[in-house]
C-alpha cells in the first residue's frame, strides 16, 4: 500500500535493527485520513470473506480496526489488556507474551459480543513475533467463532511472527511489509513483478 509505505519512509523513525517508531501516525499521534485509506484497504481484501465482527488488541490496532469496521459496516471489538471494572462475567481470556516487551499480558473480551459462528477478521498494527495474533485466534476460538482472517498494518517480515500465523493456515494482509531495518533504513519487501 503505496500511501502507507511513504508515511512510513517521510516519517517512520527506525530505532535500532528491531523497532520502527511510528508514533506520528499510529502508536501515539493517529493520521485520520491514512487511517481512513488503511480501513479502506482492509475493507477491500476481505470483502469476500462475509466479515460480521472485527477484533483487535488495545490501544493501536482499535484506529486502523474502527476503520476496517466502518468500511466493512460490522461493529469492532477490542480485546483489553488490562483488568476491566465493569467486565467481570462472562469473560474469555487468553494469555499473551511479548518477546519485544519480555512481559505477559492476559487479554480478554466479553462473550457478549463475539458470537458463536461470528466471522471475525483480526486487526493489528504490528506483525512481530505473532503472539498478539495467536491470543486474538485463541479468543474467537474459545467463542466458538470462526476467524475469517487477519489484517496488519505493518509487518516485520525479519522477524518470525509472519510464518507462526500463516501456518495457522489463516489468510493473513499486511499493508507494509518490512525486510529489514538495518543501517538506519526501511527496507520493504520487493513488490511482485507484474
Ligand atoms: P507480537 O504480538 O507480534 O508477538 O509482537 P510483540 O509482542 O513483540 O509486540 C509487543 C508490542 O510492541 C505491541 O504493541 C506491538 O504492536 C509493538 N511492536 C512490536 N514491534 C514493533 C515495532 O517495530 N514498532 C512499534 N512501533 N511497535 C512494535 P503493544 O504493546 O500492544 O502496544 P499498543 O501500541 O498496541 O498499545
Ligand atoms: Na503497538
Ligand atoms: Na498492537
Amino acid at each position: 500500500m503505496n500511501v502507507l509505505k511513504n508515511k512510513i519512509k517521510a516519517e517512520g523513525v527506525v530505532l535500532s535493527e528491531t523497532v520502527l517508531k511510528v508514533d506520528s501516525f499510529l502508536n501515539h499521534q493517529v493520521d485520520p485520513e491514512l487511517m481512513m485509506e488503511i480501513g479502506k484497504e482492509f475493507a477491500h481484501r476481505f470483502k469476500e470473506e462475509g466479515i460480521t465482527k472485527i477484533l483487535t488488541i488495545e490501544s493501536s490496532g482499535i484506529a486502523p480496526g474502527v476503520m476496517a469496521a466502518l468500511y466493512l459496516n460490522v461493529p469492532l471489538v477490542f480485546a483489553r489488556k488490562k483488568k476491566s471494572l465493569t467486565l467481570t462475567e462472562g469473560v474469555l481470556t487468553s494469555k499473551v507474551y511479548s518477546f519485544t516487551k519480555q512481559e505477559e499480558n492476559t487479554i480478554s473480551i466479553s462473550r457478549e459480543y463475539i458470537q458463536k459462528n461470528d466471522r471475525v477478521l483480526l486487526i493489528d498494527d504490528f506483525l512481530a513475533n505473532g503472539q498478539a495474533a495467536l491470543g486474538l485466534i485463541d479468543l474467537v476460538k474459545q467463542a466458538e467463532a470462526v476467524v475469517a482472517g487477519i489484517g496488519i498494518v505493518i509487518e516485520k517480515s525479519f522477524q518470525n511472527g509472519g510464518k507462526i500465523v500463516r501456518d495457522t493456515g489463516y489468510r493473513v494482509e499486511s499493508l507494509a511489509e518490512i525486510e529489514s531495518l538495518e543501517n538506519g533504513e526501511v527496507q520493504f519487501k520487493e513488490e511482485e513483478a507484474t
